[in-house]
């Protein structure tokens, strides 16, 4: 079983994903590290992230170990990260790789942003999990703080409604629920709720 899971920034996907792939003993790709590593190698060369040659050429030689550098998780990185993500050549590099970790059995779980639209279409569960922006970016800010960088909640959320557009923007396998996913909605939910409802969809179906 694959299981596909989207949404967008701090909506808390990748607590759902990583609780779902550890109940079912599934390996869990969390796709938006690719693209931050892709972005954060663009940055570290002191090169423009909307530059396309620079991030395609990135993408194309990326160093598996950047993708466990604790740096790629900086608000800088995920700015870069969706920057680079509308390169078609970029997404275009990552593409086989996500392909193939979630073909291998017994299945997987995928976070990102196109992964139940372009990457699994045929995933047996889609889930869409967003919130609020507002609720979004207190958690993003709860995150930034905690781990020691500085921020302020103004300067959060005017950084995510950016990304929001962008990603949904873009021309190439934009951020979109698909026709046949679950919407969950965290705004009002815990760790423990969000999950709760997750499994229950992927378990029976139930909405
Ligand atoms: O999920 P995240 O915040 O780590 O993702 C960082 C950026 O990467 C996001 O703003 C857009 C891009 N991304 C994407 O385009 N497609 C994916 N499947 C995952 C992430």
């Amino acid at each position: 079983m694959i299981i596909a899971i989207d949404g967008p920034a701090a909506s808390g996907k990748g607590t759902v994903a990583k609780r779902l792939a550890a109940h079912f003993a599934y390996p869990h790709l969390d796709t938006g590290a690719l693209y931050r590593a892709v972005g954060l190698t663009v940055l570290r060369q002191g090169l423009d992230p909307n530059d396309a040659a620079a991030a395609t050429e990135a993408a194309r030689g990326l160093d598996p170990a950047i993708i466990d550098d604790p740096e790629i998780r900086s608000g800088e990185a995920g700015a870069a990260a969706s920057k680079v993500a509308i390169v078609g050549a970029v997404r275009e590099a990552l593409l086989a790789f996500q392909r193939d970790f979630a073909a291998r059995p017994p299945g997987a779980v995928l976070d990102g942003r196109d992964i139940a639209t372009v990457i699994c279409p045929g995933a047996e569960r889609k889930i869409f999990v967003t919130a609020s922006v507002e609720e979004r970016a207190n958690r993003r800010l709860k995150e930034l703080l905690g781990r020691g960088e500085a921020a302020i909640y103004a300067r959060v959320l005017a950084d995510l409604r950016e990304r929001d557009a962008r990603d949904a923007g873009r021309e190439d396998a934009p951020m979109i629920q698909a026709a046949d996913a679950y919407l969950l909605d965290t705004t009002t939910l815990d760790a423990d709720q969000a999950f709760a409802k997750a499994l229950a969809f992927v378990t029976d179906g139930t909405r």
